[in-house]
């Protein structure tokens, strides 16, 4: 089975850490990286030798199909890339994207 390809959405503290983990696994492909922040990206990316740094997690969804998204946002900023996600974030149809973030700072902003 191919690796799963792995997005990492914001670059900061724990953006750089879900990387620096997800590098390590044999059956993960860290593909990209993105960050409003351009250059925050392609530094990370960089560093975890990701191929793709993006400045929007939009851009990153048309460009680059993804098996797994780690949101690392700040928490009030969770909902829009998950939204994204929701839309199309998936290379393989029958295995959706999986996050470990909450969508949004309160429950009814999730829904
Ligand atoms: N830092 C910690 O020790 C820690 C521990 C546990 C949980 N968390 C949680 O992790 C999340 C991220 O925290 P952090 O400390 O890494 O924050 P951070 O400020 O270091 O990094 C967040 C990054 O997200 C980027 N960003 C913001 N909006 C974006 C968007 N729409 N698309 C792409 N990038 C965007 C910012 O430019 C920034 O680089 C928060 O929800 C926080 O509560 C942090």
């Amino acid at each position: 089975m191919p690796p799963l390809r792995i997005g990492i959405v914001g670059a900061g503290i724990m953006g750089d850490m879900h990387g620096r983990v997800f590098a390590r696994q044999s059956d993960c492909q860290l593909a990209a990286v993105c960050d409003l922040a351009l250059e925050k990206a392609q530094t990370l990316a960089g560093k975890l030798g990701a191929p793709a740094a993006f400045a929007s997690c939009e851009a990153m969804r048309a460009a680059t199909p993804l098996d797994v998204v780690s949101i690392c946002t700040p928490d009030s900023v969770h909902a829009a890339p998950a939204a994204s996600r929701a839309s199309r974030w998936t290379a393989r149809s029958a295995s959706p994207a999986s996050w470990r973030r909450s969508t949004a700072p309160s429950t009814p902003a999730g829904r």
